[in-house]
């Protein structure tokens, strides 16, 4: 079972200049939150509850207000800095101590997530006992994501980092489940061309191996990557339409651990009290009430 998950929340976030030249990216609102309650959210939806959080170096702080150290959630919150963005992989190096002699998931930063069946989903992939696996789904544009290739008993054949030349149109998200190898691997990774460590080359170690696994986002699913502008938008357009639709919100940190039984009513108030009076803390007193009914 995996308990323990990453969310690499660096990056310099050149794409979105200069809206994150102050801030980082995952601070950033998609619709009616910060950008990095949406993947927390997955971890927790996941059953993870400790949970190490990195940041660029100097941006500590700035998480913190938001995300101090998890007690109000119930989980564990911890932090490490990158240097600068070596790569996905360099989250296990960084995370080493984190780590331990543990199974971890990663989630990047910037990645959005969701669907009927998620919580399953989720529920099925931190059972990993050996090696390694990845949650794929279909795109539009490949060349913009790594891509895997797979037979028809869903074995993976090839995966590439944004490919030129079409070849597949299966997107590896950005949520990833690895057995402690995982940091042997990562240290043995050269620098591809644009001098990071590509998280397809770590990925390819496993299928090398014969002990990387393929799950699926299917059509019922959502995936969104934030990583630009565009997508930025489209994306807080989506949270926006479900919310105001249905009245529930989706990534509500609290709701999921209130839920989990990982804090109670007064935790919640507290939380209210937190986050003073805003749309986020009337939807927040709507769960105790309805607890009370
Ligand atoms: O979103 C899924 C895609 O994410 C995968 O399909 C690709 O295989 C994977 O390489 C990655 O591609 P991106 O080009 O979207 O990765 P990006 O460099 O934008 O980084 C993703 C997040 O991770 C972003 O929030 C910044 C953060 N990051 C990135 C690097 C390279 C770090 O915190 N540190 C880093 O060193």
């Amino acid at each position: 079972m995996i308990k323990k998950g990453i969310i690499l929340a660096g990056g310099i976030g050149t794409r979105m200049s200069p809206i994150t030249k102050a801030v980082n990216k995952q601070l950033l609102p998609i619709y009616d939150k910060p950008l990095i309650f949406y993947p927390l959210s997955v971890l927790m939806l996941a059953g993870i509850k400790d949970i190490l959080i990195i940041v660029n170096k100097g941006q500590l702080n700035q998480f913190r207000k938001i995300l101090p150290n998890g007690k109000n959630l119930g989980i564990k919150i911890s932090y490490a800095e990158q240097s600068y963005p070596r790569g996905l992989p360099d989250a296990f190096l960084v995370g080493k101590k984190f780590i331990g002699k543990e199974n971890v998931a990663l989630i990047l930063g910037d990645n959005f997530f969701y669907g009927q069946s998620l919580t399953k989903r989720l529920q099925e992939c931190v059972k990993l006992k050996s090696g390694a696996s990845v949650l794929l789904h279909p795109v539009k544009n490949p060349s913009l994501y790594g891509i895997a290739k797979i037979n028809k008993k869903n074995k993976i054949l090839k995966i590439i980092e944004k490919p030129k030349k079409y070849f597949s149109n299966l997107a590896i998200t950005g949520l990833y489940f690895f057995d402690n190898k995982v940091i042997e691997y990562s240290k043995n990774l050269k620098p591809s061309k644009r001098r990071e460590v590509e998280i397809v080359d770590l990925l390819n170690k496993y299928r090398k191996r014969k002990k990387l696994s393929a799950n699926f986002i299917s059509r019922g699913g959502a995936w969104l990557d934030t990583g630009s502008m565009e997508d930025f938008y489209n994306t807080s357009a989506f949270v926006s339409a479900l919310e105001n639709r249905q009245g529930l919100k989706i990534a509500c940190l609290e709701e999921i651990a209130f839920n989990n039984k990982w804090i109670n009513k007064k935790n919640i108030m507290e939380a209210i009290k937190f986050y003073g009076k805003c749309n986020y803390s009337q939807y927040l007193s709507t769960l105790i009430k309805k607890d009370q009914k």
